[in-house]
């Protein structure tokens, strides 16, 4: 059967048990704190589990591309070095929110794997919670009867907390889990050893493939659990191992999921996959399939590699598999990005991103490889001569230290340092380098971490977002947290209704103050006859920012009354110079792609008061008149005075039918805010004025690139825009009376002409001067002993002094010359030796002896050197020290 059939047949069973079927959410994920990527399929549903959201329906299905290369889960370090672990994967899964529970569940899934997908049921182990004492946690023993009615007793194994108690991070929803576990070994196998001792044992063939959580509790900031307002099922199956399992496989790598990609590495390297465990070659093929998998869909979902953050994880990834690919397979020229076009004819059906951003995903990935192989060569090198150094003090352990130097300088895999060393017989000092990792962690949390308490919950409920049509109102809160970071401690609020917009969709969060109701001589039912903007109950709004499903806004201290009724304003001036960028950014979008193209999409936007900065995929630089064509365009529709279109919750597709813009890596719910301006319809959450005339002007003030077939615009509107031409007019007016002359153009042009003509009569006069000197320079030298002296001050720039200084060197035999002179604000100390002089004196030496007077530096030939210092004081001591010579 193949992979893709194995995936249908799931989504169809479930769907056939009343099941929604969803898509995948992107494999980044933007706004949650707690994580990076997707690294299971619940975390979409997080929400639901913590009832911060009403679900979508009671029951759903889907397949989710999960990376668990960070964080609680990370098993980079293992994927090609085993057979059946990956970065990227796909899990397959079916939830119960509140619905069924563990009957179901384990009914479910023995009839799907015994009944469609006809695995054989003497192959298959449960496993179920043991209990644990420390959190107070019996054993699961609803999971042990339910599963007794399909499986013989002896088959179903205790499983401990680290097994079979799942959590999805430090904190979130969590709970017992049962896991299901296949033995794929031969007959003999079998009888040789009894599966029951390979569970959960690491044995490649007896292996898990599908996790049932019965999700009852809430792992709080605190560590404690607290039960969750209703039971619900959360189940995932590796689709990668699953598809081993019914293809008959050994190595979920012989599936035809990697199978295409291991052929064109084949094809293009020339090396054939043995599919050998140890073998160099073999790993390196499969890290490279692997790990391909997992950038190409977080690029297609909107990551890109970078330098921080969830994108240098991805950059990381990458690099391994470069680097894997260089050793091993002596691939010295990019060649991963030819794998895309495989990966998007396998998954592109079932996951259009793939198929959309297959050029995009391609051109990033090369150019990627492109400069990661520059520097691959230094760090071969690099731990070669680690290698070296450790050998030649006959130790048998390379530094920790400088592995993790390697590592985190040069982007060089610790993992390939460790095979490296360990082919010459020697290991890495582990400690070390944990210790190392650990103090780098360290001095990034630092910088920005925060120790986060736990809610103190004033009133459970749904807080509405009133921006989009209020800017002030009354309102009160309904939660509240504490929080420490390297700024101090701040309070996090959630209102019960918010008017500030939260940070999110590219667009600044908003700020504001909020009035208490208790202050004196503030009559809450008229908040505009009072003007209490200075009074000390006045609370400010420092940022707002979205949490999952939560508005967050954040605030210094926690006002004296937090259940007092609130008059919450946002500051309207910045939200309206923003949202005035928000509305040109839609502009400057549709302009893109009228001039440039429609391959122009949006891959990242940042929209605050002052500025905004729009990423977007195009293969070359603009030209000058197509950015001027671009801010023709937005400027007219500017000045057309388009009204606002607001379209609220209309479902996904009919704003699709609409011709709405989506970006890739968003996610949508079924129903999406669709923002119109004429022409121009996207698929946004953010504010936006209610007429183009708002903005103002619109002025481009670069355009750059920032990756790999991305472009960077930044730009200005409003009234920013106008403050620019502003100073702008100043300025020239400024040059203008300077000048005195209108025509700038003109005058400058004259002044550059006179300029250059200045500076070669400069130059001529200097080298006229410096003949003369060196004529009466001439007659100062004095005889002492073997050799004619010449020790000076004078007061002249180095170039002249050189020219003099050589002058000299060649019409004189037996000359030594030590010029000190104090160029502009330099001291400066030059000294010229014959060249039949040189085999005795060595000027660069007695440079260097020399400015030690002055606290400088320098050096030099035999024949001639200069030192450049700091102390002018020290001249005079330097010429006594040259005449002592
Ligand atoms: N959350 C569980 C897991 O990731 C089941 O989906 O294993």
């Amino acid at each position: 059967m193949t992979s893709q059939k194995i995936r249908q047949q799931f989504l169809d069973f479930f769907n056939a048990k009343g099941h929604l079927i969803v898509p995948s959410a992107p494999i980044v994920l933007k706004d949650d704190p707690t994580l990076m990527f997707s690294n299971s399929g619940m975390t979409q549903f997080k929400d639901y589990f913590l009832g911060y959201k009403e679900p979508k329906a009671p029951r759903i299905a889907d397949t989710q591309k999960c990376l668990r290369v960070s964080g609680k889960h990370n098993d980079l370090d293992d994927v090609g070095r085993d057979t059946y672990h990956h970065t990227m994967f796909e899990m397959l899964g079916n939830w119960s929110f509140g619905d069924y529970f563990k009957k179901e569940a384990i009914d479910y899934a023995w009839e799907l794997l015994t009944e469609v997908y006809k695995i054989p049921k003497e192959n298959l182990y449960v496993t179920i919670f043991e209990g644990d004492a420390t959190e107070n946690l019996g054993r699961d023993q609803d999971a042990y009867n339910f599963w007794k009615a399909h499986i013989d007793e002896s088959r179903i194994i205790n499983g401990n907390k680290k097994d079979n108690f799942w959590e999805m991070g430090e904190s979130g929803p969590c709970g017992p889990c049962s896991e299901i576990h296949v033995d794929l070994r031969s007959e003999e196998e079998k009888a040789a050893v009894n599966a029951l001792e390979l569970v959960n044992n690491d044995h490649p063939q007896v292996v898990e493939i599908w996790n049932l959580v019965f999700m009852e509790f809430n792992r709080k900031a605190d560590g404690s659990l607290e039960k969750l307002p209703a039971q619900h099922v959360d189940t995932g199956m590796g689709f990668e191992r699953l598809c081993m399992a019914l293809q008959g496989k050994k190595s979920n790598y012989d599936t035809d999921v990697f199978t295409p990609l291991i052929a064109k590495v084949e094809e293009v390297s020339g090396k054939k996959y043995t599919g050998v465990l140890e073998d160099e070659k073999d790993i390196a093929i499969r890290v490279l399939v692997d790990h391909i998998r997992a950038v190409s869909f977080a690029i297609a979902d909107g990551q890109l590699p970078s330098n921080g953050g969830a994108g240098y994880v991805i950059r990381r990834i990458l690099r391994r598999a470069i680097s894997y690919s260089y050793r091993f397979l002596g691939m010295t020229e990019p060649f991963l990005y030819q794998l895309v076009a495989v990966l998007k004819n396998e998954m592109g059906n079932f996951f259009p991103e793939m198929e959309k951003q297959e050029k995009l995903v391609t051109e990033v990935i090369r150019e990627e490889e492109t400069s990661f192989l520059k520097t691959i060569e230094h760090g071969l090198k690099r731990i070669d001569l680690i290698i070296n150094e450790t050998l030649s003090r006959n130790e048998k352990t390379l530094p920790g230290a400088e592995v993790f130097e390697l590592y985190d300088t040069y982007g060089f895999p610790a993992d390939l340092s460790r095979i490296i060393a360990e082919e010459k017989g020697l290991t890495v000092d582990e400690p070390g380098f944990d210790e190392e990792m650990t103090k780098q962690k360290q001095r990034s949390r630092k910088s920005s971490a925060q120790k986060v308490h736990d809610w103190v919950i004033l009133e459970e409920k749904q807080e509405a977002f009133v921006g989009y049509d209020l800017t002030e109102t009354e309102t009160y809160i309904t939660r509240y947290r504490k929080v420490e970071n390297k700024d101090g401690e701040f309070y996090q609020i959630v209102l019960a209704k918010s008017p500030f917009y939260p940070e999110g969709g590219g667009q600044v969060g908003d700020k504001g103050i909020l009035i208490p109701s208790y202050t004196e001589g503030f009559d809450i039912s008229n908040p505009s006859l009072t003007d209490v903007t200075s009074c000390a109950d006045l609370i400010e709004v420092l940022e707002t920012k979205k949490e999952n499903n939560l508005i967050v806004s954040l605030i210094k201290e926690l006002p004296k009354d937090a259940g007092a009724v609130f008059y919450a304003k946002v500051n309207t001036s910045e939200r309206k110079n923003t949202q005035a960028n928000h509305s040109v950014t839609h502009l400057l979008h549709e302009a893109l792609r009228e001039v440039l193209g429609t391959h122009v999409e949006q891959k990242g936007s940042n929209v605050g008061p002052d500025y905004l900065r729009f990423d977007f995929s195009h293969f070359s630089k603009m030209s000058e008149e197509e950015i001027a064509l671009v801010e023709e365009k937005v400027n007219s529709k500017i000045k057309e005075n388009i009204s606002l279109e607001e379209f609220r919750d209309i479902p996904i597709a009919e704003a699709m039918e609409k011709g709405a813009m989506a970006l890739f890596g968003e996610k949508y719910g079924d129903s999406v805010r669709m923002i119109q301006f004429g022409t121009s319809r996207e698929l946004c959450g953010g504010t936006h004025v209610s007429n183009t005339s708002e903005i103002g002007h619109f002025k481009i003030q670069s355009e750059s690139s920032t990756a790999a077939g991305i472009r960077r615009i930044e730009a200005i509107s409003g009234d920013r825009s106008a403050e620019y031409f502003r100073n702008l007019e100043t300025q020239v007016k400024q040059i203008s009376a300077l000048l005195k002359t209108k025509d700038l153009t003109k005058a400058v042009e004259k002044l550059l002409e006179e300029n250059a003509g200045l500076k070669s009569e400069v130059e001529s006069y200097k080298k006229e001067k410096a003949k003369g000197e060196t004529a009466n320079w001439k007659n100062d030298f004095t005889v002492a002993g073997d050799k004619k002296l010449l020790v000076k001050k004078v007061s002249m720039d180095a170039a002249s002094v050189k020219d003099i200084v050589f002058q000299l060197k060649k019409e004189t035999e037996d000359a030594l010359i030590v010029i000190i002179s104090d160029a502009g604000e330099k001291p400066m100390i030059t000294v010229g030796v014959s060249q039949n002089l040189e085999r005795k004196y060595h000027a660069g030496n007695i440079v260097k002896d020399l400015a030690r007077e002055i606290q400088g530096g320098g050096g030099g030939n035999p024949g001639f050197a200069t030192a450049g210092g700091k102390d002018m004081s020290g001249l005079e001591r330097a010429y006594e020290k040259a005449l002592a010579l």
